[in-house]
């Protein structure tokens, strides 16, 4: 049996502690009743619609038409033109796409010009980490979330992971790059394609026979599934930064939630259930997420594709950063428990080293820590360390390098 090391122990005010005896999760499973008010949200008030029955009906009416008309192929087809957030919409659209996409793209009257340009100096201070905690705590968690690596699994994206995750990737590059909201930036459009392929998926899903037989509700991608993914997000990465003690001024610590806020606003979720701080973000993950992470039989299969990166990243320099290596990465970022549930092998030496040498490599590169006085064995590894912020950081910006276009689903997972 595995005793819970005292870092997992330490991490018991963050996300994962909460995690408690993690099982496998059983299609019964509902979701945690939501008690969080609207009072801390970016809206500061609602009407505290329990999230689990809301989705998005505008899009979701809009989309399932599109889908049942045949139009899905050609919508997609004209899509793919349009790439920048100020770029005008393709000629050709469907008359009521059209009319929704125009006001989907708009920015919400909350969103703060000063704030996004703060985010944007953070990003590029940290993206190394961010790279890291994008790919290893947030990737790796989705694949906890039981409702989320099921729809996954048996969507349409699921029968070609290489180019899903590439274009999940998009999101986290999109959102890092010095002109995301701005007009000739990408987020806008990527949140905007985003939110249609959802609407696609809370269409399609229900008719497959794979997901019916295990799934927990009738339509996926729930507001409250919604935002249950994006703590697996900022919250989750923010957490990991501030306990690795990277140094980060509040204010860009704000600047990066309110990047997230206006994108969970883009995406399609009601601002009252979007948190406007980290302490109510922290409160609301801890009543949303916490409780849901298990281990699912697709979430396990995901996990074993997302650790096989090395066929995935275009070119990528995986000489040395091996699957073991990243195995040990993850169950140091998200505890033994939930590595054990993914059957990721353990590492004598690399789990170790992990735990005993990465927040010192972490003082050392920030020069809060000279290199002599920090435990000897560090000066071997650093170089590990060093690669591997660079290969996640490579992860999240293949996001960048390929002509993706995401795009509506018209089916699901064939297999
Ligand atoms: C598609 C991001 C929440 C299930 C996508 C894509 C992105 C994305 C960027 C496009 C990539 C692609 O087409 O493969 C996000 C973000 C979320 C979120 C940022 C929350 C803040 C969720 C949730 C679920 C979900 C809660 C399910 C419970 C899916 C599925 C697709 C998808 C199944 C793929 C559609 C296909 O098969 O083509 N999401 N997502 N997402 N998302 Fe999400």
């Amino acid at each position: 049996m595995d005793t819970p090391s005292r870092r997992n122990v330490l991490m018991a005010g963050g996300t994962l502690g909460a995690v408690g005896a993690l099982s496998v999760a059983s299609p019964a499973q509902a979701a945690p009743l939501w008690t969080w008010s609207p009072k801390g949200s970016v809206a500061g008030a609602g009407a505290g619609a329990d999230p689990r029955g809301v989705w998005d009906p505008e899009a979701d009416t809009l989309v399932a038409s599109l889908i049942d008309r045949g139009a899905v192929p050609q919508v997609n087809r004209l899509l793919r033109t349009w790439t920048k957030n100020g770029q005008a919409l393709p000629s050709g659209l469907p008359a009521d796409l059209r009319a929704f996409m125009e006001r989907a793209r708009q920015l919400p009257s909350w969103a703060d010009q000063g704030k996004l340009a703060t985010a944007v100096d953070f990003n590029e201070k940290r993206g190394l980490y961010l790279g890291v905690t994008y790919g290893f705590a947030s990737g790796m968690m989705s694949t906890m979330i039981p409702r989320e690596a099921r729809a996954v699994y048996y969507s349409k994206g699921g029968a070609d992971m290489r180019d899903r995750i590439t274009k999940t990737a998009k999101l986290g590059y999109d959102i890092g790059t010095s002109n995301a909201y701005d007009p000739n930036g990408e987020m806008i459009v990527t949140c905007v394609k985003t939110r249609l392929a959802h609407a696609g998926v809370r269409h399609l899903l229900p008719k497959s026979p794979y997901w019916s037989k295990v799934a927990d509700e009738a339509i996926p991608i729930s507001q409250a599934d919604m935002m249950v993914t994006w703590h697996s997000l900022p919250t989750t990465v923010m957490q990991n930064l501030v306990k690795w003690k990277v140094p980060i001024p509040a204010n860009e610590s704000t600047a990066f939630l309110h990047s997230w806020q206006v994108c969970a606003h883009m995406l399609g979720i009601k601002d009252e259930y979007i948190p406007n701080s980290w302490d109510q973000a922290n409160s609301q993950a801890k009543q949303v997420l916490d409780p849901i992470l298990a281990a699912t039989p697709e979430g396990i299969k995901l996990a074993d594709m997302l650790l096989n990166m090395a066929t995935i990243i275009p070119g990528g320099p995986l000489r040395y950063i091996t699957k073991p290596i990243l195995g040990s990465l993850t169950r140091y970022v998200l505890g033994d428990e939930i590595a054990n549930s993914l059957k990721i092998r353990r590492e004598p030496l690399w789990d170790g080293v992990f735990e005993t040498l990465w927040e010192p490599f972490v003082l050392v590169r920030e020069g809060l820590l000279s290199l002599e006085k920090a435990p000897g064995a560090l000066q071997k590894f650093y170089w590990a360390f060093d690669e591997i912020l660079r290969l996640a950081a490579l992860l999240v910006l293949s996001g960048g390098d390929l002509p993706i276009s995401i795009e509506i689903p018209d089916a699901n997972n064939p297999d």
